[in-house]
């Protein structure tokens, strides 16, 4: 079905080093979209484009590994992603143990510290299990913070973060004047990680989906064409270059 070429295409033999990158991001989200549209484009079913855009991520983590960015945070699964046929919703429930059970070993083995951004108490048993040992088992790694956002919404996050400092000044044990733009970002999923400095979203779409609102406040946005099964290595760095010319003022003149 697909060609030999389109199967090596993503080992990157010409990945870039971060010796090649004046500055790099230290957090970099991406929204990856268009595995619907790639698989109806090869008239395969949704869930063959989902499985294609697995081995996308596969190749964009260990790649952002090897380049030392701190953070990466990916979207697989929104609150509002339950709507979709019950079928598609299934594969990708399986996509995630698949990509637990074949990848969990070389990341921890990485350093890599995994944790699900989203509330995962509305998963089946078996993915809550799955994602816990993931989180459990990497939660003592010091490298690359691997967020993956799974039954995620940004204003979810939001609301739940508010919530807890209420209940905590409710009970005396905050102070409501204390609370600061930094303090609130520890009661978010992402707690002590960088804000998101570079924010990609494949396929030409132009919105943030409710992804990470609170994190994206001085993003730099990228929207590539391609769509995510399509996403090379090379393409991730295209990004990450485009990243380093951006002249990021937060706010100021200069
Ligand atoms: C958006 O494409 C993509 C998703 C809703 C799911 C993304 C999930 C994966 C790439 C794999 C699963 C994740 C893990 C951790 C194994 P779309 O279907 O909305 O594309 P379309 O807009 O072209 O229809």
């Amino acid at each position: 079905m697909f060609s030999i070429e389109h199967l090596f295409r993503k080992s990157a033999p010409h990945a870039r080093t971060a010796d090649d990158f004046s500055r790099l991001p230290a957090h970099v989200a991406i929204i990856m979209d268009g595995n619907g549209r790639w698989a109806k484009k090869h008239r395969l079913a949704v869930a063959k484009g989902h499985r294609q855009g697995t081995e996308t991520l596969r190749e964009i983590i260990r790649h952002t590994d090897d380049l030392g960015i701190r953070a990466l945070s990916l979207y697989a699964f929104s609150t509002e992603n339950w709507s979709r046929p019950q079928e598609e919703v299934d594969a990708l429930m399986q996509l995630i143990l698949d990509f637990f059970a074949s990848e969990i070993d070389e990341l921890d083995a990485k350093n890599v510290h995994i944790l699900i951004l989203g509330d995962k108490s509305r998963l089946p048993r078996l993915q809550q299990e799955t994602l816990l040992q993931a989180e459990e088992r990497t939660a003592k790694n010091t490298g690359l913070h691997l967020n993956i956002a799974i039954n995620y919404g940004g204003r979810d996050e939001i609301v739940r973060a508010a919530r807890r400092l209420a209940s905590l000044a409710a009970e005396g044990r905050l102070s409501p004047d204390s609370i600061t733009e930094h303090s609130f970002s520890d009661y978010l999923y992402t707690s002590g990680q960088p804000d998101v400095d570079l924010l990609i979203r494949t396929s030409g779409e132009m919105r943030l989906s409710n992804f990470l609102l609170y994190q994206c406040a001085y993003a730099e946005f990228l929207f590539p064409k391609t769509l995510w099964p399509d996403f090379t290595v090379a393409d991730y760095d295209d990004a990450l270059m485009a990243f380093g010319r951006r002249n990021r003022r937060f706010g100021s003149r200069s």
